[in-house]
């Protein structure tokens, strides 16, 4: 029974081989042309195309290729029943936290105030903040979110936590529901959303809520593009009412060369490289799921799909 890789935009080959490195036992296609359809019983994707789930009659897992799997959950066609697993990768999250440390600093130090001044050969010094008076709130406290949360703690910021339920982590403030969530946004210098894109979280940073962020406050969205009315952010950008924004994901992927995005001032964009998973993680999961599967065991890393992450 093979495993089908169309992992992309990942190449399939490096994970082909990961996986063999790791069980050389495993019979693995990388394409559809490989393998009869009767003969694939688990399918690793990022994104699917409609009408290929039906396609495959024995198919008993899914492995999403990467952390998020809200393109997999949202396929029409998706059996009830198959169970879906994910990458969880402490290497990944590490990266989307350097990403986001990196831009934070950015925000609060004034660096492109300096850079400003740099073109006018300006010398001008401004105190800096004092170390931990700069505020932070993180939505969603997962596996990417509490990382990054423990990193802007340990930079210095004073941080908050938003999540589902309620959390307890060393060192920062947790808070859950929309009224923690409006006490949250509305102190923070610094918001970083990483939420997974479900049905409760599409559009949550709607005007209103993105309104009781402080003057001055930068955005930082690594979740999914979806969670952000992007009109309501490029006006408050455009007034100059929040400081900045970073946006890694987008509603489009790759954005469009003429989409209106790329004209917003403050908007710093990025095409979705917070992080990628390695071929190895993305190996390292399909493979721990396939054993666990065979040996009857819980799936370590599988989504609970009625709450949609
Ligand atoms: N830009 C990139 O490169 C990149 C890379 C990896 C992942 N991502 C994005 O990051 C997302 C999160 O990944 P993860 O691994 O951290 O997921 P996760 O481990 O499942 O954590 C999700 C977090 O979001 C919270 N949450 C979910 N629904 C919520 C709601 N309605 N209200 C409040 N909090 C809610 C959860 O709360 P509870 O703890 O209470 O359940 C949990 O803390 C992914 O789905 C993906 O979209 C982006």
């Amino acid at each position: 029974m093979t495993t089908l890789l169309l992992t992309h935009p990942q190449m399939p080959g490096p994970v082909a081989a990961a996986m063999r490195s790791l069980d050389s036992t495993l019979p693995v296609a990388c394409s559809l042309d490989e393998v009869a359809p009767e003969a694939v019983r688990c399918l690793v994707a990022y994104r699917l195309h409609p009408g290929l789930l039906p396609r495959l009659p024995r198919l008993s897992l899914l492995c999403a290729a990467s952390s998020g799997v809200d393109k997999l959950l949202a396929m029409p066609d998706l059996p009830p029943r198959l169970p879906v697993v994910r990458v969880v990768d402490p290497l990944q999250s590490a990266q989307i936290g350097q990403y986001v440390l990196g831009h934070a600093i950015a925000h609060v130090r004034g660096h492109a105030l300096y850079r400003e001044q740099q073109a006018r050969a300006q010398w001008l010094r401004h105190a800096p903040p004092a170390f931990g008076s700069c505020r932070a709130t993180v939505l969603g406290l997962g596996q990417v979110g509490a990382p990054v949360a423990r990193m802007l703690v340990a930079a210095g910021f004073a941080v908050t936590g938003w999540s589902r339920t309620p959390h307890a982590l060393e060192g920062l403030a947790c808070c859950h529901g929309a009224d923690g969530l409006a006490a949250a946004l509305g102190t923070a210098d610094v918001v970083v959303c990483t939420l997974p894109l479900t049905p409760s979280t599409e559009g949550l940073l709607d005007a209103e809520r993105l309104g009781l962020m402080p003057n001055g406050a930068l955005l930082i969205n690594v979740g999914r593009g979806e969670l952000v009315d992007d009109a309501a952010l490029w006006t408050l950008l455009r007034q100059g009412r929040l400081g900045g924004a970073v946006v890694d994901v987008h509603r489009q992927e790759p954005l469009a060369p003429d989409a209106p995005a790329w004209q917003v001032p403050c908007l710093t964009l990025t095409p979705h490289i917070a992080s990628q998973p390695s071929p190895t993680a993305i190996a390292r999961s399909v493979v721990a799921a396939l054993q666990q599967q065979r040996d009857s065991l819980p799936l370590q890393n599988q989504v609970i799909r009625e709450r949609g992450y």
